[in-house]
């Protein structure tokens, strides 16, 4: 799980940080059209399915003549793969639709789409209430853009947020926009079927699903091929992957899919997101443990350390059941990296709850959280049956003290790691300087290091540590 497309360059993470997303060809960098081709920008908000989703859709319009750019302004068609998760996530989507709008001023012709989450919650309220929209379409029914594009070029306003319980998009290659030609995702589900009561994700996702998994491992090969060094497998609780051969009745689970994805090469590495921790077996951990080129990392949302707030948020595990995994992680993988996702404020959390919290996260020693404080989704089990009843401030104070705590912790983990070498996969110039690389060891922390003549991104080299913050490694190439 996955919300932001680069979970690790800070170590911390707060909700206003999370939640702002990024976009594909942002930048108004002129790229020059070609007369006869029509062109789409597409910005993407949310976890990192939205991202996977925005190179399914780019490969759909691609197939039917559309070709991305990276400048709205030349544009003949403007969509936004929206989030629903928090109230913040969808007030910074109508803060881009006004930008639109200026632009839409100035190309009359150009049309508007909303995709995603926020298309499948609102539905057709969009068509009511804004006037800018030409299309609303849900996570499920991208197959389906080629047709209503066509017809909102003819006038229409178009909708179609119908969800699906068969589709994965197993056929199509994702067109990878935006990308380092180094490190990948690969949705292998689609949707959810867990109802946590906060979460608004089964509503906008619909049925979990699983992709075939020969479909999963041709996709890891072809991007091997292509150059590609890492593929992160993507679902919102990819314990719960499960897939029957109809013909064969072959039974493939998570951790014979991640030993399928290992075994394409050696140099493949793999990452996966996200584990929930009702699901999270040893099987899985041993086939980590089996495997150098699966990564010893693994996402695992507590949520809250309180039993009590854990049983209403209906995570169907408790505070025991949760350290029982971390200690099984411990235990069969003791190089490994844990990181969660936290909320605070949730309804009715006392400060005895909110201490649990803290602690169970000391406890853990998560190398990195991303953590919110509670917002209240329409629709949801908790919006029905509890009132959101914990102070504004009171939700921000506990968040805060969170996050000085994972702060302290990061820190401390990255200090440990200040005179080990690592073997780290080299992706991009580093942000602060092109006379650095950047890239991330096994337990996906963050390293940058001085470029040495003949390396590129698609590399592996072994960086030594000397200095560390609580974001980043520092080191050299040894
Ligand atoms: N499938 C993933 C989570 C996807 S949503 C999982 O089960 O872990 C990502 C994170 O957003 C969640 O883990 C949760 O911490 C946070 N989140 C979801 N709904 C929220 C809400 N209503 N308010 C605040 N944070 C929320
Ligand atoms: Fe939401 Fe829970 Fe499903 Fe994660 S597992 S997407 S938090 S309902
Ligand atoms: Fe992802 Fe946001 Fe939807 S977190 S699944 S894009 S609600």
């Amino acid at each position: 799980m996955l919300y932001d497309n680069n979970p690790t360059i800070e170590g911390v993470k707060t909700m206003d940080e999370a939640i702002q997303g990024s976009v594909f060809f942002k930048e108004n960098t002129a790229t020059g059209t070609i007369p006869g081709i029509k062109y789409f920008y597409i910005e993407s908000y949310g976890c990192q399915m939205n991202f996977s989703d925005s190179e399914i859709v780019a490969s759909i319009l691609g197939d039917v003549g559309y070709a991305p750019t990276r400048n709205m302004e030349e544009s003949d068609l403007i969509l936004v793969n929206t989030c629903s998760i928090r109230e913040k996530a969808e007030e910074t989507v109508r803060k881009r639709l006004k930008i639109f709008e200026l632009i839409k001023k100035r190309r009359p012709g150009m049309k508007v789409g909303v995709l995603g989450c926020m298309a499948e919650r609102l539905k057709k309220q969009w068509l009511e209430e804004e006037k800018l929209v030409d299309l609303v379409v849900g996570p499920d029914a991208y197959r389906d853009l080629p047709n209503l594009i066509g017809a909102a070029e003819e006038g229409g306003r178009m909708i179609n947020v119908l969800l699906s319980r068969e589709e994965t998009y197993a056929d199509i290659s994702p067109v990878r926009l935006e990308s380092n030609g180094v490190t990948a995702f690969i949705s292998i589900m689609r949707g959810c079927d867990n109802m946590c009561s906060f979460c608004v994700v089964p509503f906008t996702r619909g049925r979990e699903r699983s992709r075939d998994p020969y479909s999963v491992v041709a996709e890891a090969n072809d991007l091997f091929q292509k150059g590609y060094r890492e593929v992160t497998l993507l679902g919102q609780n990819v314990d719960s992957y499960k897939w029957n051969n109809p013909e064969t009745n072959e039974h493939t689970d998570f951790g014979d899919l991640l030993a399928m994805t290992a075994a394409v090469h050696p140099d493949l590495r793999v990452r996966f997101s996200t584990s929930h921790p009702k699901d999270m077996t040893d099987k899985v951990l041993h086939t980590m443990a089996a495997h150098d080129n699966i990564c010893k990392y693994i996402h695992l949302p507590v949520q809250s350390g309180s039993s009590r707030i854990l049983e209403m948020m209906n995570r169907t595990y408790d505070r025991a059941w949760y350290m029982n995994r971390m200690d099984s992680i411990r235990r069969i993988l003791p190089d490994a990296a844990v990181s969660s996702d936290i909320i605070t404020g949730f309804c009715s959390e006392t400060e005895v709850d909110h201490q649990d919290t803290l602690s169970i996260i000391e406890w853990s020693g998560y190398c990195m959280s991303y953590m919110f404080s509670y917002s209240e989704r329409p629709g949801t089990l908790a919006a029905r049956k509890y009132p959101d009843d914990v102070p504004e401030d009171t939700k921000k104070r506990r968040l805060t003290e969170v996050i000085n705590l994972q702060r302290s912790i990061s820190l401390n983990c990255n200090r440990k790691d200040i005179g080990k070498t690592f073997r780290v996969l080299i992706e991009r110039d580093s942000s602060k300087s092109s006379a650095e690389f950047c890239g991330r060891n096994s337990q996906n922390s963050m390293c940058v290091f001085p470029k040495k003549a003949g390396l590129k991104p698609g590399d592996y080299v072994n960086v030594k540590i000397f200095d560390a913050n609580s974001a980043t490694l520092l080191g050299e190439i040894v």
